[in-house]
This record gives C-alpha cells, sequence and structure tokens, in this order.
C-alpha cells in the first residue's frame, strides 16, 4: 500500500518541472497520499534534505511558474561522489546513505524527474532495492525510449521566437543572422525550431557539416534578391573531421558530463562572413531556452506524466520510466532506458558514450528539412 511518496528533480532545470511535480502532488491529495520532495535532486536524497507537499502553500499555484521549487542539482553523482580526504579528492560510492535515508523517511516511492544521467543512477537504485520511477526530462529530447521529454517544447518555442526576431534584423541589414541553441549530442532544438522559425541552415550534431555547403545556400539566396539568411546552430555541432566545441572542463568525475559546451555559433558566423562577404553576428540563446513559464503542450505533457507516475506507482509497477510512444504514454524499464550503462556506479551518464536518442536520417524532422530546402551543412 503506497502511502509516502518523495519527488527529486536533477539536472539543468527546464520549463514543467513544477508541472510534473504538481500532477504527482494533486494525484496524491485525491488519493491521501503524503508527498515530499527532496531539495536539490540526488544532493538532498544524501544529505536527507526533504520538504512535505500535499496540501501546503509552497506546492500552490506553480503550474506556470518556471524552474523547480524543490530545486535541481546538476554533475551530481552519489555512486561516484567527489569528496576530499586529508587535501586530497577522492571519489566515493554514497550510494548506501541515500538508501538509508529512504528507508529511515519510510518512503514507499522516490519519482526521479530528470535526463539520461539522472535515470541511470535511478537504474541503479532499483537494482539496490529502492522503488523507483523515473520521468524524462531535458530541454535536448535526448531521453532513449520516449518520442518527447518536458521541456523541450518550450525550448523550441523560446528558440523559434528569436528566429523570428532575427529574421528582421537580418532582412533589414542584409546579415547573416547565426543562432546558437543547445543540444549537446542530439539536434532536435536546432531542427526543430529551424523549421518552426522559417531557417535557411540547421547544423546539428548528427551531421559533422561542410562549411562550403553553408556557404553555397546563402549564394544561392543572395543571388535569388536574398542577401541575409538565417542559420540555427546547435552547440553540440562540429564541422567534419572536425571537433566539438568545448569551453570549460569540469572534473566531477564519473557519470556526469565534464565538458562545457559552446562557441560553434561565433566560429559559424565568423567563416560565413569571410566566405560570403555578407556580414555576419552570431547570438547565443542559452538559459533563456530552460527558464521561464512552460507553453501550453509542456503543461500539459508534464501533468501527464505527473499523473502516470503516479498510476504505476499505484500499480507498484517500478523501476520503470514514463515514456510518450507514438502519442500515448506508457512506460518502460529503466534497465532499457540507460540501455548499455550497465555496469552500477560507473560508466557514462549524459555523456557521448551513453543511451542518448539521436536525430536519425529517417526522421521526419530530416526529410521535412530537406524537402523545403533547409541546408544541413552536408
Ligand atoms: O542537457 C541540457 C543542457 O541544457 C544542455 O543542452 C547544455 O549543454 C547543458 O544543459 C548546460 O548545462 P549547465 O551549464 O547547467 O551545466
Amino acid at each position: 500500500m503506497l502511502k509516502k511518496v518523495a519527488i527529486l528533480a536533477n539536472g539543468g532545470d527546464v520549463a514543467g518541472f513544477n508541472a510534473v511535480i504538481r500532477g504527482i502532488k494533486k494525484t496524491c491529495e485525491e488519493k491521501g497520499i503524503e508527498c515530499y520532495g527532496f531539495i536539490e535532486g540526488y544532493k538532498g536524497l544524501l544529505e536527507n534534505n526533504t520538504v512535505r507537499l500535499d496540501n501546503q502553500e509552497i506546492s500552490s499555484g506553480i503550474l506556470s511558474k518556471g524552474g523547480s521549487i524543490i530545486g535541481s542539482s546538476t554533475n551530481y553523482n552519489v555512486f561516484n561522489f567527489k569528496v576530499e580526504e586529508n587535501g586530497q579528492v577522492v571519489y566515493k560510492d554514497l550510494s548506501e546513505k541515500c538508501i538509508e535515508n529512504i528507508k529511515a523517511d519510510g518512503f514507499d516511492c522516490v519519482f526521479t524527474l530528470g535526463g539520461d544521467g539522472t535515470q541511470k543512477s535511478a537504474r541503479d537504485f532499483y537494482k539496490r532495492g529502492v522503488n523507483i520511477i523515473g520521468v524524462p526530462k531535458t530541454i535536448d529530447n535526448d531521453v532513449a525510449c520516449t518520442d518527447i521529454t518536458f521541456g523541450y517544447n518550450t525550448a523550441v518555442s523560446v528558440a523559434m521566437e528569436a528566429l523570428d526576431r532575427l529574421h528582421t534584423t537580418g532582412e533589414t541589414h542584409h546579415r547573416i543572422m547565426v543562432l546558437e541553441v543547445m543540444g549537446r549530442y542530439a539536434g532536435w532544438i536546432a531542427l526543430e525550431s529551424a523549421i518552426a522559425g522559417g531557417a535557411d541552415i540547421a547544423l546539428i550534431p548528427e551531421i559533422p557539416f561542410d562549411i562550403n555547403k553553408a556557404v553555397e545556400k546563402i549564394n544561392r539566396r543572395k543571388e535569388a534578391g536574398k542577401p541575409f539568411s538565417v542559420v540555427v546552430v546547435a552547440e553540440g555541432a562540429a564541422p567534419k573531421g572536425g571537433t566539438i566545441s568545448v569551453k570549460e572542463t569540469r572534473n566531477n568525475g564519473e557519470g556526469v558530463d565534464n565538458t562545457k559546451l559552446g562557441g560553434i555559433g561565433e566560429t559559424v558566423a565568423k567563416q560565413l562572413q569571410e566566405l560570403t562577404g555578407l556580414e555576419a553576428r552570431n547570438t547565443t540563446l542559452g538559459y533563456m531556452q530552460r527558464g521561464g513559464t512552460p507553453t501550453a503542450y509542456d503543461r500539459v505533457l508534464s501533468t501527464k506524466y505527473g499523473a502516470k507516475a503516479m498510476q504505476l506507482a499505484l500499480e507498484e509497477k517500478f523501476g520503470v520510466l514514463t515514456v510518450i510512444k507514438n502519442g500515448k504514454l506508457d512506460s518502460v524499464p529503466l534497465e532499457k532506458v540507460v540501455g548499455k550503462n550497465k555496469q552500477i556506479g560507473a560508466a557514462s551518464g549524459n555523456t557521448e558514450k551513453s543511451n542518448l536518442r539521436k536525430v536519425t536520417m529517417d526522421d521526419d524532422l530530416v526529410k521535412t528539412a530537406r524537402s523545403i530546402g533547409i541546408c544541413l551543412g552536408d
């Protein structure tokens, strides 16, 4: 019998975190189940820092609110945690302490709201006997086994609005306007916003680009009387034979992504200016894509995910992730989601090597982009 549950929001924030929390909490209230939140994701789990959410002021009026009312931590792997001992940095498995906290608090289920890295730790906790249900989050839309993650639609909408604005300034000044969007290893945001925002070129991590193809496209437009172009570049896009643009490297150990990406937009703008003779400007959209209020789509998707997660808990179906498959709510085992990461507490989390869902060349978005002449750099 389910009596008491806890929610844990982990990883980079997205619009929709609170809508999922609300979906779970409201279902709890309907069923008379106590609902708590761990403060700052896995950090709160390790430190046993919780807050009660059902029938409380703190969790009221949160549907449209950006961020997460219970916070979230990034680059936090409790299975391989960075600590200092006698002036030395060492990595420790502190998962047992987390399990003790869950037991001591009497939580019958923990909901893990997060991306690939978060769900990998969730899978590892499940393997150690914790009742876990995951909910797929990330603006990059790259969690395996689901058609869509919450937060993604809002990010695309923000990018689309930016493209609309860049369009008019590019047209006025006869410039090439480059927009660098997020998307570390998957180009969903770049591709979908390029279609929604009428961009001429979209460069994504899945297709190593040839800058000359972009130049050809821009020149063709110039010859046709359009001396301006709009280009979307995913932060993880790289030229053929080149490497991804890393801005900074962190040292948080295994199972977290230690690279901070950025800079490819500037590089592309510079090259296009030199090669076309048109002035080019880059705009990096950054955290605008993650913050703020969720779209109607994300509010509904997040609420559906929250309600489904609770339904699964009531059915005692643990060790799964809520997903959307062919437009329908469903669930899949976490083991399937994190796939190749078999080893507990090691290997890759949200990194290039993990089981991320990337853009495939037979995807409708790729076909549509090609059909209407959006240059994908190949
Ligand atoms: O994974 C989501 C994401 O938004 C990526 O697209 C981006 O590279 C990353 O988070 C940035 O995260 P942070 O700067 O918060 O570590």
